[in-house]
């Protein structure tokens, strides 16, 4: 049983968590996020504001952490960070501040690779959501199929060749008036489409879909939505042309969105099928997507195989999760020397 302070600053969310317990069996104790709402403003994460935020949210975010879960820094075993992937000047804030930490300390220091995070946050909320698994992590920067047959092995199926699912979402939005991050508001748009009024009208081609796709075939898992985001883009201005857009806007939303996940839906039931596994782990901001957990839960649940999929709290950067990941990469010895440092790309470890 160990106590784990976790500390996120990949992106745009200044997060620090205490998680308890074992690789296994791990307790959330507390969990801060501090949002960093300003890049809305700009549409998009201006990289330079946000370190500059998580210069002024690091010391309060850990602060609380600490308090919410009555722990003392004399009472941690460790404090993980997220060293690796991200943007740089923001990582480097998380990653400073931890060394310092654990070294005025004497607490070992753990480097998470973000996306190993992302793939332990649904086991603080779902004990089962453990390897063996194929996991599907689509954030705004990540969208990738992955076999995990045990904790720290993990095999890339496949991955995006251009925009992430997330930044799909993000710009598809756009394109229809929606605020930033448009994820959440092009769901919920969507959801309009199904009132008659709307009707359901718009129906594009599912992106790297071909029905007789074979296993190795390089197109199998991976996805692409730069296509899908050109019909829209298409459609949006046919539709303005036509004068009709408002009353387009929900039909084009709900078909973008049908035809993400129904690509999305596939390509894990093959990884799934391939490896004869059981049970599919979502992670990143795209799987606070209810019509996308919905239709995974409707292919997989009649077949047998069960869909862990965390709180949106936990979906998003988080660092609840890089707590948990920090736990099992403390057991497997992975301490940081003196010298870690901030790397803005790099491979998951453990890939094979
Ligand atoms: O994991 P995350 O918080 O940050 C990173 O990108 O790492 O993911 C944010 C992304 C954004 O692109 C946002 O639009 C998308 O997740 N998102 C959604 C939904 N909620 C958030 N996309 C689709 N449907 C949603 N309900
Ligand atoms: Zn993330």
């Amino acid at each position: 049983m160990r106590r784990i302070l976790g500390i996120e600053t990949s992106c745009d969310e200044t997060s620090a968590a205490v998680v308890i317990g074992t690789p296994d069996a791990a307790t959330l104790a507390s969990c801060v996020i501090l949002s960093q709402d300003v890049h809305r403003l700009f549409g998009g994460v201006v990289p330079e504001i946000a370190s500059r935020q998580h210069l002024t949210g690091i010391v309060p975010a850990v602060d609380e952490a600490l308090r919410a879960a009555d722990t003392s820094l004399e009472q941690l075993d460790a404090i993980a960070v997220t060293h690796a992937p991200g943007l740089v000047g923001a990582l480097l804030v998380g990653t400073s501040f931890a060394k310092g930490l654990a070294f005025t300390h004497d607490l070992p220091l753990v480097p998470v690779h973000h996306l190993e995070g992302h793939l332990f946050a649904t086991l603080l909320e779902h004990a089962d959501a453990r390897p063996p698994f194929t996991a599907l992590l689509v954030s705004g920067g990540h969208t990738l199929l992955l076999d995990v047959p045990a904790w720290g092995r993990y095999r890339v199926l496949g991955r995006t060749r251009d925009d992430a699912v997330g930044e799909a979402f993000d710009k598809v939005a756009k394109l229809l008036g929606l605020p930033y991050p448009g994820g959440r508001p092009l769901e919920q748009l969507a959801a309009t489409a199904d009132s008659p009024a709307h009707g359901h009208a718009h129906h594009f081609a599912r992106p790297m879909l071909r029905r007789k796709a074979q296993p190795g075939d390089d197109d199998y898992y991976d996805c692409s939505f730069s296509g899908l985001k050109t019909a829209v883009l298409l459609a949006v201005r046919a539709a303005e042309q036509a004068g009709q857009l408002d009353a387009a806007r929900a039909s084009i939303a709900r078909g973008f969105q049908d035809a993400v996940i129904e690509t999305l839906v596939e390509k894990v039931w093959r990884a799934l099928r391939a490896h004869g596994r059981e049970r599919v782990v979502l992670g990143g901001g795209v799987a606070c997507n209810n019509a996308l957990q919905q239709a995974l839960a409707a292919r997989l649940t009649p077949r047998g195989a069960t869909l862990f999929a965390p709180s949106p709290r936990l979906a998003t950067d988080n660092a609840a999760m890089i707590a948990a990941a920090g736990l099992f990469r403390l057991a497997q010895g992975d301490v940081a020397p003196p010298t870690l440092t901030a790397t803005a790309s790099l491979p998951l470890p453990g890939i094979f």
